[in-house]
Formats: C-alpha cells, structure tokens, sequence
C-alpha cells in the first residue's frame, strides 16, 4: 500500500510543527507543504505555491491524489480553501470560508458571541467615524479598538486616552491606514486579567481541548515594547487548573460549536481562544481559526496522541465522544528568534549558523528563513523558533536558551524572559 499523502499549507514556524508532529505518525505518512521552508525540507516535498493561490493547491492535490490537506494560515480559510477542496471532494481539515468569519470579521465574532451568550468585553461596531467617536464618550480608558478585518496583528490598539483613542479612529477610518481592514471597527471594553491560548480541535459537532498555552506578544523583556506575532510560548501554563479547563470548555467551547452549528455554519479544524481569566471567570478576546504560531510550536511536541489520526478524525466528522488526547508531562517553552529591526521593517539575507538537529528535548523550528547560494538565511522578522522540554518549566526554560545562545546570525535577537512571569498562583 502507498504510504498516505499529506499535504500542509503554510510556510512559517507553525507549519513546521505541525510537519513535525505529523512526521511522527506511526502512518509514516508521505508530506507535501506549500510553500514550506528549508526546515521543513527535510521533513516534506516543499512545494512552491503560495497559500493564496487556491487553485493551484487544488489542483496540485488533484494531481498528486493528496488524502488529507491541512492548513495553516488564516488567509487560505478566509478566502475559502475548505469549500473549494471539499466541492471538488477532497478531504481537508479546516473551517469553511463561512465558519473563518470567527477570525476574519471581529464584528461577526462579537455578535456571535452575545447571540449565543459566550462571556467577552462589552462592545460596539462603527462604519461611521462620528457615531464612533461618540460612542467613545461613554467609555472608560483604557478603552480597546479593533480594526474589524484581518490586519496581520497590527488591527489592535490599546488607547490609555482619549486623545490616543481618537487618532487611532481618525488614523484607521479617516486615512488609509490598514487599508480595508480599518473602515469598520470594534470598540471594546478593557478587561483586566490573565490571558492564555486554548486551542480545540473541531469536527462540527465534537471538540476536544488541547492542553493550555501562553503566547508573550510584546516584543521586549518585561512585557514591553510594541505588539508582535508572539516573540515566545509556554504549554502547559502552570496556574490553569482543571476547573478553568472545565469552565472554557462549558462556558465558551461547546457553546462556540453549538452555536456555530445552530447558525447553519458547523465549525472544524482549530479553534484557538484567545481568552482573558478575570477573576475566576474566561472571557474570548478573539477567535482564531487557526494554531496559534508560536502556541503550535510549543503544545505540538507535547502531543503524543497520533496527529494523522487526529487531523483525520476532525476533518471526517469522526472525533470521538470523549476524545481523550495524551500528553507529555513535560514542560514546553519555544523562545522566538527574529531578525533586527522586528517587528518593523526588517533586515533579512543573514547567515544562519549553528543551528542543532532535533534531540529528545529540543527542536528548532524555521519560519523566517530561505537557502541561497547553498546558505541559510534570514528572510522574514520571526527568524526560528526554540522548543525545549524539560520536567519543570524551568528546566525547559534553561534548555531552550543553552540551545539558543548557540545560534548566530548578524542582528539575531530574543527575549529572554519567555515563561518567567508564568508562577503558579
Ligand atoms: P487580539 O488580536 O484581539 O487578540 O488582541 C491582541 C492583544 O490585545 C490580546 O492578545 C490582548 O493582550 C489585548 N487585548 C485585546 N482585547 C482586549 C481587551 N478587551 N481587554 C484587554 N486586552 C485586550
Ligand atoms: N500567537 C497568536 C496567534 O497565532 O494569533
């Protein structure tokens, strides 16, 4: 019998965890990842068709009868990926372009959300600048503002003023900032709590949870500095006990595929919550339709549930009942290493060196890099990153950085307070 085909899209850190987890199948399966990276070549055929290219994905897996398609990134969901392999009647795990509005409009989400009674900050969506900046006049600062399409992390802004609150309104829907992405907005309540990043697995009926994470957005130590794509994650976070587990699952998880279902657009793939404990209480900051990156870098290796049957079971509406998934009882940190000048405009055409191959308790996943002139370089502003398991969240810790300090390129960079701040309370 061939071996089962494989194919992943994507090209970041994420996918290679996600190639990674997958190379680890007792399926042994064949993998294909489009675009993929030079990390993930030595784990898959890296096939050279960029995520937005729908149809030649399609007909690439037409072509090289693929079994199963993955995806990654949000964009390929928003643009209906899913639909169009699953018209054509091929297998893919993943949401509908319907289902991807949880991600790809806010204010969708947010009126989800109060449809179906699932706790997040109290809100208000604009179209129009004045209604919105009289609406501002009833809020307390910090207020939070939200550009309602996907802006690649830039759509989110933390206004500690009400000067700050009105130049980012007049900025987004007065200007060109953002482009489409800012003409409708979100403004939300601050909600003042502990953030973490659950993530199900989705068949449209059934989800299971996959243990917790904690991404680190800001850029710099300390929790300072400006938002990133997330700079460093930890799984499991030590103070999420099994009562606020039970509590995402009951207040916003099975609510979230209920409803989904109910409104006639049943949700797969995965489903990350982006969630801020208040009190004892989860409230959904976001939805993404996605593994989070870095999260996936961090849970994957975790994983010890085959991830080829699991993605199987998700996208054949086959999870089970009860799926109960197994874990490694150890701790996973994955330190993000970027390139100077991120999350600006970056340098990038560095040579990579030093990086190790995957042992017991560490693996480097590529995101930011390409071959050239037989080299490894850098070529996006999250260069790698770092996983490493250890017994405590300490020892990972010390051995995600022993492994770092060993990698160079010219500007490299991190932070190097990754999982510090995550104490057990
Ligand atoms: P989002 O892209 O919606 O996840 O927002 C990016 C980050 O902004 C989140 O990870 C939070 O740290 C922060 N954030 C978003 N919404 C709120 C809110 N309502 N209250 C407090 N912080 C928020
Ligand atoms: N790490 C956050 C995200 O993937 O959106």
């Amino acid at each position: 019998m061939r071996p089962m085909k494989i194919l992943v899209i994507g090209g970041g850190g994420r996918e290679h965890a996600i190639a990674f987890a997958l190379s680890r199948s007792q399926h042994a399966p064949q993998l294909f990842v489009a675009p993929g990276n030079p990390g993930i070549a030595a784990l898959a055929t890296c096939v050279d068709i960029p995520v937005d290219n729908i149809n030649k994905l399609l007909s690439f897996a037409q072509t090289e009868k693929i079994d199963m398609t993955i995806v990654g990134p949000e964009l390929p969901l928003s643009l209906g990926v899913v639909d169009t392999f699953r018209n054509a009647g091929l297998p893919i795990m993943g949401p509908t372009r319907m289902a991807a509005q949880l991600e790809s409009s806010k204010s969708f989400a947010k009126s989800f959300m109060d449809r179906h009674h699932i706790p997040t900050a109290k809100w208000g969506t604009f179209t129009d600048i004045a209604k919105a900046l009289h609406y501002l006049k009833s809020q307390q600062y910090p207020v939070v503002i939200k550009a309602d399409g996907l802006a690649a992390g830039k759509g989110v802004v933390i206004a500690q003023t009400a000067d700050e609150a009105q130049k980012t309104l007049s900025d987004w829907m007065g200007g060109k900032q953002l482009g489409g992405a800012g003409q409708s907005v979100v403004i939300e309540e601050f909600l003042q709590g502990r953030e973490i990043s659950m993530i199900a697995i989705a068949d449209g009926e059934k989800a299971v949870l996959l243990q917790s994470a904690a991404d680190h957005k800001r850029a710099y130590d300390g929790d300072q500095g400006p938002n990133t794509g997330g700079m460093g994650a930890v799984s499991p976070v030590p103070w999420v006990n099994a009562a606020l587990v039970e509590r995402v699952r009951t207040e916003i998880l099975e609510p979230t595929i209920a409803g989904m279902a109910l409104d006639g657009m049943p949700f797969s793939g995965f489903l990350y919550m982006g969630i801020m404990v208040v009190g004892q209480t989860p409230h959904v900051l976001e939805y993404n339709v996605r593994l989070g990156d870095p999260e996936a870098q961090a849970l994957l290796p975790r994983l010890q549930t085959d991830f080829v049957e699991l993605c199987g079971r998700s996208a054949a509406v086959a999870l089970y009942q009860q799926e109960q998934l197994k874990w490694d009882s150890r701790s996973s940190v994955c330190v993000v290493m970027a390139a100077e000048g991120y999350p600006g405009t970056v340098v990038t055409g560095s040579e990579i060196q030093g990086i190790p191959s995957p042992t017991e308790d560490a693996v480097v996943f590529q995101a930011g890099t390409c071959m050239k002139d037989e080299k490894l370089q850098t070529a996006g502003g999250r260069v790698l990153g770092v996983t490493a398991l250890g017994d405590t969240l300490e020892g990972a810790q010390y051995r995600a950085y022993d492994v770092a300090k060993k990698i160079r390129w010219k500007g490299a960079w991190y932070r190097h307070d990754i999982g510090k701040s995550l104490v057990k309370l």
